[in-house]
């Protein structure tokens, strides 16, 4: 992994005397950390039926709430009840003055309404207000300062403080460090909600990551096993010394398998099967990039991609979904996405297209994972300081890690903790939705 070298120096008031400006250090999660390291603010506009909720959970986490000139850690509004424009203006009036005082690496958190388009009685000017608050939190993410955050979490009206309550953690943590700018919605579980312990969330669940030899994969499974899980790992048989040296760190076990192969998820369910019983988190990690302007692209480059990044997620989540009883009662179905499939990336349109069609096949797959008490999404990193992009030419390399809000690269820690919120039980109602875990990048919508 290559190092932000300038990053370092940003800290020194010589450097930053010849313009350069300081690139936060962001508060990342480790365990046994508070959920926030100062108090927190509530508000709510239009008879929010949340913020009480929010004060319980932050109660419970030993929060305080913050006093009239305390720097807040994080600012949450309750915007669930604003239907008009006048609520809309009590909104930046509560914000105006409590983002002026936002600790570093604080969180702006909103909990907005639904929009609900589709029925005739749509109210216009509340669907209106419902997307405003999209692009305020969306310019309040590119305004904050020192490493703080902004996202909005659209609430449905069927989705209690019990549903939002892992969402809300996470957004408020250290966990979500490198998110922003992200409009995430929380709708009614698809089953039953069980709380958890926030410290160790995953506790006692069967996860399976794919590609865990290395990089986003490996952090993703040293992640999951740290909050609870028994990990799966899976890969290559080239990499299997990485893997091995993985499954013994988690104490889980090894697979080397390649996830193209026609009996993939045949051997995988069965490893599932015959260890465990059953299987709670699966995550769709494994990758490959073979780079080509579509002009000089070949069919092997282009199938290559398409077998690993798509193919193989769409066999074994059909596999799942056709064996009568290896999904446990509360599985959370990840696919690793990326910025490219979002935006767009000059001669990657082979990968560009198979990381786009995970987020079509997430969101076609959300409804039949419910029928089983089941969700999936998707996760789209930016740019992460990986063996991969430390391969880039330093001035690629330099404008990929400083284009968006918090002016660096994500680390693969960030990208798994993100998995880890999507992996728990309590996650019941998040499903069939993108998230971008890359500081807000400027490109793409
Ligand atoms: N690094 C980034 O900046 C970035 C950005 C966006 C998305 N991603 C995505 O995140 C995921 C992980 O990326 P990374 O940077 O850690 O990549 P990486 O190349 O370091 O690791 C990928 C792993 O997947 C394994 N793998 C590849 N083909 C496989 C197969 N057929 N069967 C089983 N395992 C296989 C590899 O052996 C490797 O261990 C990928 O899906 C990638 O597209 C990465």
């Amino acid at each position: 992994m290559s190092h932000d070298t300038l990053r370092d120096l940003s800290q020194n008031s010589l450097v930053r005397r010849l313009g350069v400006p300081r690139i936060p250090v962001l508060r990342r999660y480790a365990p046994g950390q508070p959920l926030l390291d100062a108090p927190a603010l509530v508000g709510a506009v239009g008879n929010g039926r949340l913020a009480d909720g929010v004060r319980a959970l932050l109660a419970e986490a030993g929060v305080p709430e913050a006093a009239e000139a305390e720097k807040p850690a994080a600012v949450v509004l309750d915007a669930t009840g604003a239907r008009t424009l006048d609520d809309l203006a009590a909104a930046q009036q509560f914000l105006t003055p409590a983002v002026r005082r936002l600790a570093p690496s604080g969180r702006l958190l909103i909990l907005g309404p639904v929009a609900d388009p589709g029925s005739e009685s749509t109210d216009a000017e509340a669907a209106a207000v419902a997307q405003a608050f999209e692009g305020l939190v969306r310019s309040a993410g590119k305004e904050v300062r020192a490493g703080a955050t902004a996202n909005l979490l659209v609430v449905a009206p069927d989705a209690g403080p019990e549903a939002l309550a892992s969402t809300l953690r996470f957004f408020l943590s250290a966990r979500s460090a490198f998110v922003s700018g992200q409009v995430v919605r929380v709708g009614a579980p698809v089953g039953p909600v069980e709380p958890g312990d926030p410290a160790r969330p995953l506790a006692g669940r069967i996860a399976v990551v794919t590609g865990a030899a290395r990089g986003i994969g490996e952090a993703i499974a040293h992640t999951l096993h740290r909050d609870g899980a028994t990990i799966v790992a899976v890969d290559v048989p080239a990499a299997g010394d990485a893997l091995a040296r993985v499954a013994n760190r988690t104490g889980g076990t090894a697979v080397q398998l390649d996830i193209t192969a026609a009996n993939a998820p045949a051997r995988l369910l069965a490893h599932l099967r015959e260890r465990h019983g059953r299987v709670d988190v699966v995550v769709h990690n494994a990758g490959i990039t073979r780079d080509k302007l579509l002009a000089n692209m070949d069919a092997d480059r282009w199938n290559a991609v398409l077998a690993v990044n798509l193919r193989s997620q769409l066999a074994i989540n059909d596999a799942l979904l056709a064996d009568a009883d290896l999904l446990g009662d509360s599985a959370r179905i990840v696919g690793i996405s990326s910025m490219s499939g979002i935006a767009g990336n000059r001669g990657q349109t082979n990968y560009a297209a198979s990381k786009a069609g995970v987020i079509g096949m997430v969101r076609a797959l959300a409804p039949r994972f419910a029928e089983r008490g089941a969700t999936i999404n998707a996760i789209a990193p930016g740019f992460i300081e990986t063996a991969m992009t430390a391969k880039m030419p330093l001035a690629t390399r330099e404008a990929g890690r400083r284009v968006n809000s918090l002016r660096q690269g994500g680390l693969p820690v960030d990208v798994a903790e993100a998995v880890g919120w999507l992996g728990q039980a309590a996650s019941a109602g998040v499903t069939g939705q993108v998230v971008r875990v890359d500081g807000q990048n400027m490109l793409g919508a």
